[in-house]
């Protein structure tokens, strides 16, 4: 069966450097993806899947029933919007609207999307259970995954695959990480008030923007020494503001910042711990303080036997010495964590380094990608796709052996 997806998937490829073009040179913002989604039905309906629109706002879902033997649902999740970036590369299918591009490669998990419903819908009757392609909006801004979640894409889900690009691994490799994959990220806000006075006499005045800065040191020191050290968190406030003129001591300082983690545990606590922090600093010198936290997204765990199911899938694919293994996850955010609150499922990374030429980051204006990783992408998820069925037993399976 793998020369046979092998040989779809190649029969496919130039038309999926074409999606993945048009994709590129079309990027959409968040929560606005009106034509991505209209093309992306478009594509899965010219290959007999029925799509529906308007999912979660601006997310697309498509079904394939399979044989009918079993019930439960495998789902593809596939994230479609760009970023407020200026492109500044030199591709020829460079963005057409000046100020979005699709910099951090959702325009290639869209196309892998795609392809494998493409690859898996000549396949259909022998797959013995439905599978689902989940095609969401706004993950930029942490919202789409919810958008989906709440207009029930995760019905029936049993278990859950993503995929997202990594410029750092070669193209045509892959990389599978067990456990913790992206950090749980919260937003952070600290109004502090103090008292206004003369420069001159402080004494007669509360000065927040001394507090502010108090507190700003203290949470940097208290983290090192009060949590876990095997358990990280990263707290960064990156905006402060406050004060009008030099010599007037400021009553009122606004900080923002980001709060990251992967314990459960640790994120459960840290909303208190850090009212805490900034009560026991505010306090002594009369100044009083407003802590606003709101909680992000959750971080990405990883199940291990769906890790294992793609790694064994990678392997074959693309041969072992092409598949690494992430020894470290990441602090960044991914809104994949919110379908795990429903199922299981793994996210791995797909290698888009050039081996010839400089690798920019993710979200960089010169971000490009390495194309030899669609058809890498596709065969690998369709191949990981179709074996679920003969890996796992039966409902709620996921949790047994697949080796
Ligand atoms: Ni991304």
């Amino acid at each position: 069966m793998l020369d046979r997806i092998r040989a779809i998937a190649d029969r496919l490829t130039p038309r999926l450097i074409e999606i993945r073009r048009h994709l590129h040179s079309h990027p959409e913002l968040s929560g606005q993806e009106y034509q991505t989604a209209a093309y992306i039905a478009g594509v899965l309906s010219s290959c007999g899947l029925k799509a529906q629109e308007l999912v979660g706002k601006t997310g697309v879902v498509a079904e394939l029933p399979g044989s009918g033997q079993r019930q439960d649902i495998l789902a593809l999740r596939a994230d479609m919007d760009a970023l407020p970036i200026l492109e500044h590369t030199d591709i020829e299918f460079v963005s057409q609207k000046p100020g979005v591009m699709h910099a951090c490669g959702h325009d290639v998990h869209t196309t892998v999307g795609l392809g494998v419903a493409m690859v898996l819908a000549e396949l259909d009757t022998a797959l013995p259970g439905p599978l689902r392609f989940i095609f969401q909006p706004a993950e930029e801004t942490a919202q789409g995954a919810r958008w989906m979640v709440k207009d029930d894409v995760m019905e029936g889900v049993e278990a859950i695959l993503g995929l997202h690009v990594y410029p750092s691994i070669p193209g045509k490799n892959i990389g599978i990480r067990y456990g913790a994959l992206t950090a749980a990220a919260d937003d952070l806000e600290i109004y502090i008030v103090g008292e206004s006075g003369h420069g001159a006499r402080p004494h007669e005045a509360i000065d927040a923007i001394w507090i502010a800065s108090q507190v700003v040191t203290t949470l940097q020191q208290a983290i090192s020494r009060t949590h876990n050290p095997l358990r990280p968190v990263v707290l960064t406030i990156g905006q402060i503001q406050g004060g009008r003129a030099p010599n007037v001591i400021a009553d009122q300082v606004h900080l923002t910042g980001t709060v990251r983690s992967l314990h459960p545990e640790t994120h459960q606590e840290l909303p208190q711990w850090i009212e805490s922090i900034v009560a026991g600093v505010c306090q002594p010198f009369g100044a009083k303080y407003e802590v606003r936290y709101r909680t992000g997204v959750p971080a990405v765990m990883n199940d291990p036997t769906l890790s294992k199911l793609i790694e064994v899938c990678a392997r074959d694919v693309c041969g072992p010495e092409r598949v690494q293994l992430i020894s470290e996850p990441s602090l960044g955010a991914e809104d994949f964590s919110v379908y795990l609150n429903h199922a299981p499922g793994s996210m791995f990374r797909l290698g888009i380094g050039f081996a010839d030429e400089a690798n920019y980051p993710l979200h960089h204006p010169r971000f490009k990608v390495n194309e030899d990783a669609i058809s890498t992408g596709v065969t690998t998820l369709a191949w990981a796709m179709y074996r679920y069925w003969q890996t796992t037993q039966a409902k709620s399976a996921v949790s047994s052996s697949i080796i």
